[in-house]
Parts: C-alpha cells; sequence; structure tokens
C-alpha cells in the first residue's frame, strides 16, 4: 500500500499549515512546511547583510548558497517539526514580522527556487507527506495524489496572524499585518518564478467560514470519495 503525496498550496495565512498537520497526524504521515524553508533562506539572507533597505545581493547569496543547511527535526513535546538554519533553531525568528517583509523577494529568485526544490522532492520522494506552500502542486510535486487549494479573505487571514503574534507577545498592528497579507498574495501571483496558481486538478478549500475540525472532517471525506 504506497503512500501518498498530499500537497496543500493557497494564500499567505490561510491555515494551510494547521491544517496539514492536523492531517498529517490523521494520517500519520510526515508534515514538510516549505514556507519555513524559505523564511530560513531570507533569514540568513538578512543575518548576513544580503538585505539591505529591501534589496538583495543576489550574487553573493548565490556564491554562499551552500552555507546554508536547512532541516526539521521533530519535536515530541510540541508535536511539532522545527526548522534548523545550520543547526540552530529558528522557528520563531522565521515568523517575524521582518522576515515576512522580507520572504517573497527571496522566493523570486531562481536559484533558491532550484536549491529548495530538490530538496522537498528529495524529502518527499517515499510518499506519506502532507506539503504545503505555494507551488508544491505546479512544480515540486505535479504527480501529488491529492491536490488542495487553500482559500480565505484577507481581512480573516490578517485577524488570524495577528492574534497567533499577539498570543506570542509581539507586538504588532493590525493593518501592518493586512498590508503584508495582501501584499505577498500580490507578489507571490506575479512573480515570474512558480507563481502562486491553482493547478487544474486540485481541490479548492475556501476556509473563511470553517473551523479547524471542519476543514479535517472536509478533507477527509475528498480523501475517501477518491478511493
Ligand atoms: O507559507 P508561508 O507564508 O510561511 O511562506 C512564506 C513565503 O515563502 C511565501 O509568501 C512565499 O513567498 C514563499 N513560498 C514560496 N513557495 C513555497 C512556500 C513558500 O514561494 N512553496
Amino acid at each position: 500500500n504506497k503512500q501518498s503525496i498530499i500537497a496543500i498550496d493557497g494564500h499567505s495565512s490561510c491555515g494551510k499549515s494547521t491544517v496539514a498537520k492536523d492531517l498529517a497526524k490523521e494520517l500519520g504521515y510526515v508534515y514538510i512546511d516549505t514556507g519555513a524553508m524559505y523564511r530560513s533562506v531570507t533569514l540568513f539572507a538578512m543575518q548576513n547583510g544580503l538585505i539591505q533597505n529591501g534589496n538583495t545581493d543576489e550574487a553573493t547569496l548565490k556564491e554562499r548558497l551552500g552555507e546554508i543547511n536547512i532541516s526539521f527535526k521533530y519535536q515530541p513535546e510540541e508535536k511539532k517539526n522545527e526548522a534548523f538554519l545550520n543547526g540552530v533553531s529558528v522557528e520563531d525568528e522565521i515568523r517575524s514580522l521582518e522576515v515576512s517583509n522580507n520572504v517573497s523577494a527571496i522566493s523570486a529568485i531562481g536559484f533558491v527556487r532550484k536549491k529548495l526544490v530538490e530538496l522537498q522532492q528529495e524529502m518527499g520522494k517515499e510518499g506519506g507527506i502532507v506539503m504545503d506552500g505555494r507551488d508544491i502542486g505546479t512544480v515540486v510535486f505535479p504527480n501529488a495524489d491529492l491536490k488542495l487549494f487553500m482559500t480565505a479573505s484577507p481581512e480573516i487571514r490578517a485577524q488570524r496572524r495577528y492574534d497567533e503574534l499577539t498570543a506570542k507577545g509581539d507586538m504588532v498592528e493590525f493593518d501592518a499585518i493586512l498590508e503584508n497579507v495582501k501584499q505577498r498574495d500580490y507578489l507571490d501571483s506575479t512573480r515570474e518564478e512558480s507563481p502562486l496558481i491553482q493547478a487544474e486538478d486540485a481541490v479548492v478549500l475556501d476556509n473563511s467560514q470553517l473551523n479547524k475540525e471542519e476543514q479535517l472532517e472536509w478533507i477527509i471525506k475528498v480523501l475517501k470519495d477518491r478511493n
């Protein structure tokens, strides 16, 4: 019985990772957060002075790409995969608004995408994974067994991210988050390299009005109906 590959793509902050985590747990699969990988490369660039006033020193980043080592380690206490950049846990840092504001520029760079897509394909090649991102069903695993495309209104998504950040004690303004959500939708959908588009064979899940249990139920039903 072959283990499936489930691809979840969609807009920023629409709860892809929550659904992906719940689904992976339900199926006994591994969850891989590809956004964390783009965020980690962004953090590396910021830490090394390769992003100044929103401009990226692409030539140097390309030269230093081999120095970037990204991995995940399962943390049983928190029941989640923690992202590591060169051996250091960056799980909290990569979620900051500063990283969020720079990540779209980094993820638009072709050589960055090439490196991360290869890593993602390697991580998922045995199946038994739920992977979320922007190009999983279109580029990383075009033959995925199930492709979901998730979306929700920008206001609802900004509110969710605001609640998440303030719960962690981050001082953030709702309007700044809403602006970031809209800006990332725009940049992610209009970039030349692997823009965010819905795969032809994807199933759309608009979760504006669904809680996480309802979303999981909905997906399990889609999976059952297919078998
Ligand atoms: O999913 P998350 O919001 O953490 O992703 C952060 C950013 O990484 C996105 O706004 C997008 O620019 C980029 N990304 C991407 N391709 C993926 C996953 C994320 O371009 N597969």
